[in-house]
């Protein structure tokens, strides 16, 4: 799914501000657990937030499905323990103060049970008062039919990426598909890839927080309305 594109993943998100998200993230953990120290971040992509995380917590791990996408966040983060795995499977035999999950990365899981495995996991790494922050995708209220298309296009400075997206509700699955055009002082590269989202509704995370045994509150997340964030504390 990221495997043609994490490469320019950074520079196509540019405009996004991780920065001051990875600053809230980190006052809405200390809120509920001020001691906090030690934090996972599940699907942590290119590892942009856990670089910024790790100026608030002092012990970041990083655990994501592609391997491309990992080897841009080792580049990143020399030291810091990263790991291929699924959120569903994962096991690193530790646990932590806070577990996030961030930009939608449970939509990629294929069906409730998979939303409710892959919290159980989550949660399973969590300390006695750790936070669990899950960031959901789009609610099914919000999709607005007949989907639509949308381009995005960076420059730096020897690369410039465009990606186009057409993308289309079926049932509960959302399909996107992205064709990217990539331009570098060597030439042009091309390349297309299709992401298929899930539209869990509420519900559905809230019972994949219970089987977890974890009752969550629902914030303002990072990417507006459309998208909710769920938060909860294993009981001490
Ligand atoms: C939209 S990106 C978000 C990356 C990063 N958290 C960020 O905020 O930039 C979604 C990420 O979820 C990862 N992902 C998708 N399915 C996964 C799974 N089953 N287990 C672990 N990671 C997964 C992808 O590889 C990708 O890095």
């Amino acid at each position: 799914m990221f495997e043609r594109s994490a490469h320019i993943y950074d520079l196509l998100y540019s405009f996004k501000d991780y920065e001051g998200e990875a600053r809230d993230l980190a006052a809405l953990i200390r809120d509920r657990n001020p001691a906090a120290g030690s934090l996972l971040d599940v699907a942590c992509g290119t590892g942009v937030h856990l670089a910024h995380l790790r100026e608030s917590f002092s012990d970041v791990t990083g655990v994501d499905l592609v391997e491309p996408m990992l080897e841009v966040a080792r580049a990143r983060l020399p030291g810091v323990p990263l790991t291929l795995g699924d959120m569903r499977t994962f096991e690193l035999g530790r646990r932590f103060d806070a577990v996030t999950c961030l930009f939608s990365s449970v939509g990629y899981l294929p069906g409730a049970d998979d939303l409710a495995t892959a919290i159980e996991r989550m949660a399973s790494h969590l300390n006695p008062g750790g936070v669990l922050v899950v960031d959901g995708w789009i609610r099914p209220d919000r999709w607005r039919e007949p989907g639509g298309v949308h381009a995005l296009a960076e420059t730096a400075s020897e690369m410039a990426a465009a990606r186009v997206v057409r993308s289309r509700r079926d049932g509960a699955m959302t399909i996107l598909e992205m064709r990217y055009l990539i331009a570098t002082l060597d030439g042009f590269e091309t390349a297309s890839e299709t992401h298929v989202l899930t539209l869990f509704t509420d519900e559905e995370y809230r019972t994949a927080f219970d089987r977890a045994g974890l009752h969550p509150e629902v914030v303002p997340g990072p990417m507006g309305d459309d998208r909710d964030r769920y938060v909860a504390v294993v009981p001490e």
